[in-house]
């Protein structure tokens, strides 16, 4: 998501911070800002929008000699993209730049009523906390280490303070942060890439590790115990770390996915309920159905999040393919709530849609991953999705992400009327979800060595039931994407209906067969494909002895955590697939990533 720099030394600052934030750009951002100390002068530069605007800003500021200096690019999470929200935040004599998420930040906010607070974001309490602690104990490191303490959530931070003008103070936990040193100077990043070049040698930080640099010192810290670390040669080249030694963003997209899941159930879920601060009461009043609206691997979201909101709220739902949904003269009821989902915000069929459902007063609720897009600027109230930018054209982390969103809606609305064990049983599942969502070295391996077997043929049938059966669309719409190859995504019960007479040797089924949902009943469905003799590669817990080959997923006790689990294995398996057939992964032909032509 967002991205850091540091710097404690002689060089230029401003130029190390500026070309830092410049080799962060690929991870998507919409303001940016630094703020450098040196001979006890602090400035700050901030500027929404492109990095260019920035340094623009900043094109006076000359910085020689000796300085310390932070930086930022942000991806709005708490707060829309203004300058006021860009960070560095500060205090009255201090800066802070951070990524992550505070989830405290309002028990802390309150907390220091005194204090004055000039941005929307989480992250400025850790600027006024600081000050506050140090106003008490009257030592920057304890004040630092008093901060770091109380602090809930995800997080890498960097502060820099008049009070102790030649230090940067740093902490991570949940969110990347990586020291990096050469003789004398100190540097630091959120990845690699800013690194490369300049620091000889490098420590990756590790969670709840806290501590102190200055010119050719670093201090590191576990709680109050100070610890020694090995810092290790710099040696990766900066493509590999644009992709984190990934050999396209779509398989780092693909891995993310375990972590970027916590940053969507960050503040949301919490142990006894679903907190959405997007929404209340007086704007679900009198909504008696809903209607979602999006296209392509969004509209699989919400196919599947139409089947949870009934399953959990018993509110009925529906979703719709947004260009469909344009020219059918839809009949439109003010009782319904209209969700759109978008990744980017700007796909022209799921705006305009918007803008028909927003002209009959029905009140519009958006899934986006872009602040800021077009789509969150129109509708009422929108839902993050906080993936962080996605650069695949085919969508993974977008997709998994929208679904927590859904799913965490669903439950939103069905928490007043539900069960005390069935709420738990759910909220238990959502936080076992990045679990669900780790790649395995050995289920990848597995999958790696299964797609020589799935090159050819006459098409690919994936197949599922219930929400099983948008997972399948989703499988195939990847597959085709990536690998040039037919698939088609069906509801199991429904191949016998006519689909089943394609089935032959060369007929690939992709069966999606969770323990938890219906097993039985999409068991006979693939048997009788079985029957067929079409080749079968069946996915899930509960070995299949008719299947020709078998992925076999973790034993859960959700049908979510199986589908979780089943998404992964479909994307590797497409992606697989596309590196054997030779294609570019990353930008498949004729596609593009924001579709903004009807
Ligand atoms: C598939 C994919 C597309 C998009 C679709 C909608 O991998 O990425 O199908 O899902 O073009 O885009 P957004 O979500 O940006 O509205």
């Amino acid at each position: 998501m967002c991205g850091i720099v540091g710097y404690i030394g002689e060089r230029d600052i401003k130029k190390f911070l500026l070309e830092g934030l410049k080799e962060l750009e690929y991870r998507g951002y919409d303001s940016a800002g630094i703020a450098i100390l040196q001979e006890g002068k602090l400035l700050i530069f901030k500027a929404v929008g492109k990095l260019e605007n920035l340094i623009q800003k900043a094109k006076d500021l000359k910085t020689e000699g000796f300085g310390v200096g932070i930086g930022h690019t942000r991806w709005a999470t708490h707060g829309k993209p203004t300058e006021l929200n860009a960070h560095p935040q500060m205090g009255e004599f201090s800066y802070v730049v951070h990524n992550g998420i505070i989830e405290n930040f309002k028990e802390i906010k309150s907390f220091l009523k005194e204090k004055q607070f000039l941005s929307q974001t989480d992250t400025e309490v850790i600027v006024h906390l600081f000050e506050k602690n140090l106003e008490e104990l009257g030592n920057p490191k304890e004040a630092f280490k008093r901060t770091v303490k109380t602090l809930k959530g995800a997080y890498a931070i960097l502060l820099i303070t008049k009070a102790d003008p030649n230090s940067i103070y740093f902490a991570k936990k949940g969110s990347p942060l990586i020291v990096g040193r050469d003789k004398d100077e100190v540097f630091f990043s959120s990845s690699d890439s800013p690194l490369i070049g300049y620091a000889k040698e490098v420590y990756y930080l590790e969670d709840g590790e806290w501590g102190v640099a200055s010119k050719g010192k670093i201090e590191i810290f576990e709680g109050s115990k100070r610890v020694e670390r090995e810092f290790k040669p710099l040696t990766i080249n900066k493509e590999l770390a644009q992709k984190g030694g990934y050999r396209f963003f779509m398989e780092k997209e693909i891995y993310e996915q375990s972590d970027v899941i916590i940053d969507t159930m960050m503040g949301r879920v919490k142990e006894d309920r679903i907190e959405l601060e997007e929404l209340d009461k007086e704007f679900l009043e009198g909504v008696e159905n809903i209607k979602i609206c999006a296209c392509g691997t969004s509209y699989n979201a919400g196919l599947t999040g139409a089947y949870l909101i009934e399953k959990l709220a018993k509110i009925p739902a529906n979703a719709e393919i947004a260009s469909e949904f344009r020219y059918k003269e839809p009949v439109l009821l003010n009782n319904t709530l209209f969700i759109v989902i978008s990744q980017s915000g700007e796909t022209a069929d799921t705006l305009e849609a918007l803008k028909m459902a927003k002209s009959e007063g029905l009140k519009t609720l958006a899934i986006c991953n872009v602040d800021n897009s077009s789509i969150v600027r129109l509708a009422d109230r929108t839902i993050l999705t906080r993936a962080g930018i996605e650069k695949g054209v085919a969508s993974t982390k977008a997709f998994t992400t929208q679904v927590m969103v859904l799913w965490m809606l669903a439950l939103y609305l069905a928490q007043e009327n539900l069960k005390k064990e069935l709420k738990e049983n759910e909220l238990k599942a959502m936080t076992k979800t990045p679990l669900a969502l780790k790649v395995s070295t050995s289920l990848h391996e597995r999958i790696k060595r299964l797609s020589k077997r799935y090159l050819h043929g006459h098409g690919f049938f994936f197949i599922g039931r219930d929400i099983f059966y948008p997972l399948a669309l989703e499988g195939a719409l990847k597959l085709k994407e990536i690998s040039y190859l037919h698939a088609e995504g069906y509801p199991a019960g429904e191949m016998k209906h006519g689909p089943i007479a394609l089935a032959d040797p060369e007929l690939f089924t992709i069966a999606l067969m969770p323990k938890n949902l219906l097993y039985e009943k999409i068991k006979s469905n693939v048997e009788e494909l079985s029957a067929r003799d079409s080749t079968i590669c069946a996915i899930s817990p509960v070995e299949f002895e008719l299947a020709d080959d078998f992925i076999k997923v973790n034993n859960a006790t959700h049908y979510m955590l199986e589908y979780y689990e089943m998404a992964v294995v479909m994307q590797l398996l497409a992606m697989e697939i596309a590196i054997r057939l030779g294609n570019d992964v990353d930008m498949p032909r004729n596609l593009a990533k924001s579709v903004t032509v009807e």
